[in-house]
């Protein structure tokens, strides 16, 4: 079967391991597309134990040829992006055509950033409401702009004129709502513009048609890799709604924010990490605040790469896991982190939910019933063995093995890769 287009999704809350996955596939791949969310995300990628985290740019670069793309789908804030350009090595000079932003990709403003944090800690204070727990980087507040349509788009940045006027306007609705709503100072229009200006001569060199670069390629049968940000259940449609992002997280975000037409996908990739995580609020029925929960957090060194806050930890849930299975049409899965599993006394996987003692193996379309859950649990075996020197399935412990196994036979889904370790070499391939 050919996989020469695909798309790789998060299939939990985020943090599955997506960037050390595309790291190791971007290998026989031409195209790397970013194509949703923006410096929200933070995608670590450990090559010969040099840690590298990618925030906007795809995971794709550390290879030196491959073509990389920033979609239109995509928030990019100017300044995250200039400092990830200069960090790369080989130097930004050498980086020649192959990074192309979308010129449709919307354009993070400071004042964003500075909404997203206002409008969180306004949230935090009201009694009936409470925060998401975003991660500050102006995702929604520039999401909102877009679909308001009067966000500043990346095209705009390389056209003083346009700029100047659309810039003006948000300065003055901006301005307003942060004097009068958050009693704060409101903002200067000529320094954003000088600002706005030079990022734009900073980007000129890398804005393109992403459309036309990703067709062209997929018409020439390279190998194209959608890099998603985010989880499924942090997705603003399919997710647990009003605790997600505010981007298409799923594998249909491809399509608008990657810009390729449905028919063109060979298979979606889902990444699963080998228990649960989950950053912010919102509910996560399999959380464990005991003993479990922090030896998961310390040996699987839970803290968000963005942000730097704890994460929550859990077991795996095969119920959200079927749920995001059906929602991006899982044709494979990425297994990450299961050598964070080797010595517990016992496993445990959730496979049904248990709501006023009925029990139920279907995912609930509402963050409020799902908050009302309790999991119910399936024990299994562990293993003693350090697996991460594994590198066949034969060669793992048969306590893993089977946990595989049941993670398979309960999805449908075949496991084609599984990570014992952070690094690049720390893949198995198992028929990918
Ligand atoms: P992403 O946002 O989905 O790209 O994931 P993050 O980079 O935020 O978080 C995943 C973390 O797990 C990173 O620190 C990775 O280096 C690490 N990681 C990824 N895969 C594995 C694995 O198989 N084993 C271990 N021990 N760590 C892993
Ligand atoms: P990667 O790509 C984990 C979470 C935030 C918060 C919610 C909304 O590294 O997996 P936002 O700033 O997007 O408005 O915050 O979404 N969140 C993530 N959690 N991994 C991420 O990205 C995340 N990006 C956003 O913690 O709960
Ligand atoms: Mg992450």
């Amino acid at each position: 079967m050919k996989n020469d287009v695909q798309a790789l999704i998060g299939a939990q809350w985020g943090d599955e391991g997506k960037g050390r996955v595309v790291d190791v596939l971007a290998r026989e791949a031409d195209v790397v597309v970013r194509y949703q969310g923006g410096a929200n995300a933070g995608h670590t990628v450990i090559v010969g134990g040099k840690k590298h985290v990618f925030h906007l740019l795809p995971s794709g670069m550390l290879y030196p040829n491959r073509l990389c793309v920033v979609g239109n789908g995509v928030v990019l804030d100017p300044e995250q992006f200039i400092s990830e350009v200069n960090g790369l090595d080989p130097a930004p000079e050498k980086i020649g055509t192959r990074l192309v932003v979308s010129g449709g990709a919307h354009v993070v403003m400071p004042y964003h950033k500075r909404l997203d944090v206002l409008s969180e800690q306004a949230r935090a204070a009201k009694p009936h409401g409470s925060a998401i727990g975003t991660t500050g980087r102006g995702i929604g507040s520039c999401y909102v702009d877009k679909y308001n349509r009067i966000g500043i788009r990346v095209e705009d940045l390389v056209r003083p004129e346009i700029l100047e006027n659309k810039l003006r306007m948000n300065v003055e609705e901006k301005s307003l709502i942060l004097e009068k709503i958050y009693g704060e100072p409101g903002l200067n229009f000529g320094e954003l513009y000088e600002k706005a200006l030079g990022w734009g001569r900073f980007m000129a060199p890398y804005i393109g048609d992403s459309s036309i670069e990703i067709d062209s390629a997929a018409k020439n049968g390279k190998k194209i890799l959608f890099e998603g940000a985010q989880g499924t259940l942090l997705d603003v449609d399919h997710g647990t709604y009003p605790f997600v992002t505010s981007s298409s997280c799923v594998s249909g975000g491809c399509c608008t924010g990657g810009t390729l037409s449905p028919g063109r996908f060979d298979r979606v990739i889902g990444v699963v990490k080998a228990y649960c995580t989950r950053v912010g609020e919102g509910p996560f029925p399999t959380e464990d605040h005991g003993v479990i929960g922090e030896r998961l957090r310390e040996k699987g060194d839970e803290y968000g790469v963005t942000t730097g806050r704890p994460r929550r930890c859990g077991w795996l849930d095969i119920v959200a896991l079927n749920y995001a299975a059906r929602i991006n049409g899982l044709g494979v899965i990425a297994l990450t982190k299961l050598d964070v599993l080797s010595g517990f006394d016992e496993l445990k996987v959730c496979t049904e939910y248990e709501t006023d003692g009925r029990r139920s193996d279907v995912f609930p379309n509402s963050a409020y019933v799902l908050e009302g859950v309790a999991p119910v649990y399936e024990s299994f075996p562990s293993w003693r063995e350090d697996i991460s020197k594994c590198r066949t399935f034969d060669e793992l412990p048969a306590a893993a093995r089977d946990y595989i196994g049941f993670i398979e036979k309960s999805t449908g889904v075949p496991v084609g890769l599984i990570g014992v370790g952070p690094g690049r070499e720390d893949t198995i391939f198992r028929n990918f």
